[in-house]
């Protein structure tokens, strides 16, 4: 469909004193990214970024650093007086610039978040085929409390006579099954022209810009109504429980997406899946897993129970086991993790490697094939292919000032209990014996001990304890 004629306007200036929350709204996330952003990402798909205008207010240079990366235009709304002041906003940023305003404006809320770029498409094609003067999104779900509701003429004709709030609906209208959205379109013009002529005559004393429908319908100007396929996309969220329902929702979204894909996700309502992550097919997710933020997951992996995965790449093969935690990390195909590896940022596990119960690493190579198994930390470390890392071993990295590396040769095998004192070098092949405190670098090919020679005492114990008798 050509939308070339729509421009957006996106409604995220409000506090949501209903949060009870110091942040703002539309800043709260649901799938893993704020409700903004998918409203945003939703609106991209109608018109591009610089003829979308986000309406921001409530701490509103915190909102415009957000979401600036999406390109969207920004327009201030100091003091929040309602929707339809939001609105006029909208109308006093055309006339202070001088830019012509689009034909049609595409109305959004930053707090409907799981609109489909489908429906918007469908609304914008209906406004446009029924010339009207607005055109509003509309639902009928189990419960409509809450919701403004709209009223149509008659049931089942798409003309609307008013849209009325929640607290101003008379005992009569309690019952009314249709919902207000909070997204229209306008023809822009109209709109306009309409705006300054709303009042705060209502129970929140602010501009409704809902009102604007009973105007227009006044003046015998057209006002149709449009049913969503589903009511889930038009849910607002105005409480932290509905907030966590919608991400629910989300999630299963999600979820349903990657198994129609082919991977298996046992008890998808205990997964919490981002809406950005990839996984590959014929990987298995088990229960209370979660994969965060941009992480990628290859074929064929496991990834058992209670890990958390965020902002990570992982290739195929790989069998995370579990409770692992990983942050900003990438593993190679055919590894293996856990159960209760922590891998921070900047770790980059080789090929059929394998990190162990309680190791701890960060900013690290691991080479092909290296392992290290049991109770370690590796960090600021270059570890070569081949390598046995033993239980307990660790980099000290930290000079209390500054960062050191370790370099590791390949085949390198370094003896349980070492502390490797960076910065050093360990040359190939070599070893390191157990319970080692290395300081200096070690050439190849190389034994290095770095622990005092054990003294034993044969028959102590013997000699001790007569000598500890008692007196008679
Ligand atoms: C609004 C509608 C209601 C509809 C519901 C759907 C009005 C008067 N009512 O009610 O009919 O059923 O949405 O979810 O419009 N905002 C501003 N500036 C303001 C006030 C609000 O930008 O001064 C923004 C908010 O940040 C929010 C959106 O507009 O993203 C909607 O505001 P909200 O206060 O949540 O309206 P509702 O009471 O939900
Ligand atoms: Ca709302």
């Amino acid at each position: 469909m050509d939308t070339s004629a729509f421009g957006i306007a996106i409604m995220a200036a409000g506090k949501g004193t209903r949060l009870k929350s110091k942040r703002p709204k539309v800043l709260h996330e649901i799938g893993g990214r704020a409700l903004l952003l998918h409203v945003i990402a939703a609106a991209k798909t109608i018109a591009p970024p610089e003829r979308i205008y986000c309406i921001i207010g409530h701490e509103a240079k915190r909102v415009r650093a957000a979401v600036a990366a999406t390109g969207v235009d920004f327009v201030l709304q100091p003091e929040q007086c309602g929707t339809g002041h939001a609105l006029q906003q909208v109308k006093a940023h055309f006339a202070a610039t001088g830019a012509a305003p689009p034909a049609q404006l595409l109305v959004l809320s930053g707090d409907v978040p799981l609109i489909r770029p489908e429906t918007l498409a469908d609304l914008c094609k209906l406004h446009l085929r029924e010339r009207a003067a607005m055109t509003i999104l509309t639902a009928v779900p189990p419960n409509p409390t809450g919701y403004g509701r709209v009223l149509r003429v008659k049931a089942d004709c798409p003309e609307v006579t008013a849209i009325v709030e929640q607290k101003s609906l008379t005992p009569s209208q309690l019952a009314a099954p249709e919902i207000n959205s909070g997204i229209y379109c306008f023809n822009t013009s109209c709109l306009f022209a309409y705006l300054d002529s709303l009042s705060t005559d209502n129970a929140h004393g602010e501009y409704y810009l809902t009102d604007i429908a009973a105007l227009l319908v006044a003046d015998h100007k057209r006002v149709v109504a449009m049913k969503a396929d589903s009511v889930e996309e038009v849910l607002g969220a105005n409480t932290i429980a509905e907030m966590m329902h919608l991400d629910a929702a989300m999630r299963l979204a999600t979820a349903r997406k990657l198994m129609a894909q082919g991977v298996t996700i046992f008890r998808p309502e205990t997964s919490v899946i981002d809406s950005g992550v990839q996984v590959g097919p014929d990987t298995i997710i088990e229960p209370f897993v979660q994969l965060l933020g941009n992480t990628r997951i290859g074929e064929d992996c496991r990834i058992r129970s209670y890990s958390v995965i965020q902002n990570s790449v992982i290739g195929d093969n790989v069998l995370v086991r579990n409770g692992c935690i990983l942050d900003e990390a990438v593993v190679g195909s055919d590894a293996l993790l856990g159960p209760y590896s922590h891998l921070r940022p900047g770790s980059e596990i080789g090929e059929a490697a394998h990190i162990g119960n309680f190791v701890e690493t960060k900013k690290v190579r691991l080479g092909r094939g290296s392992k290290a198994n049991h109770l370690s930390y590796l960090g600021d470390a270059v570890i070569g292919a081949g390598v046995n890392v033993g239980a307990g071993a660790i980099t000290c990295n930290y000079d209390g000032v500054h960062k050191h590396t370790t370099t590791i040769g390949d085949g390198v095998f370094v003896g349980s209990d070492s502390t490797l004192v960076a910065p050093l070098t360990i040359g190939d092949r070599s070893y390191i014996a157990a319970g080692s405190c290395i300081t200096e670098d070690v050439p190849a090919d190389s034994l290095a001990l770095g622990r005092s020679r054990q003294t034993t005492k044969p028959g102590w114990v013997a000699a001790r304890k007569s000598k500890a008798k008692p007196k008679e």
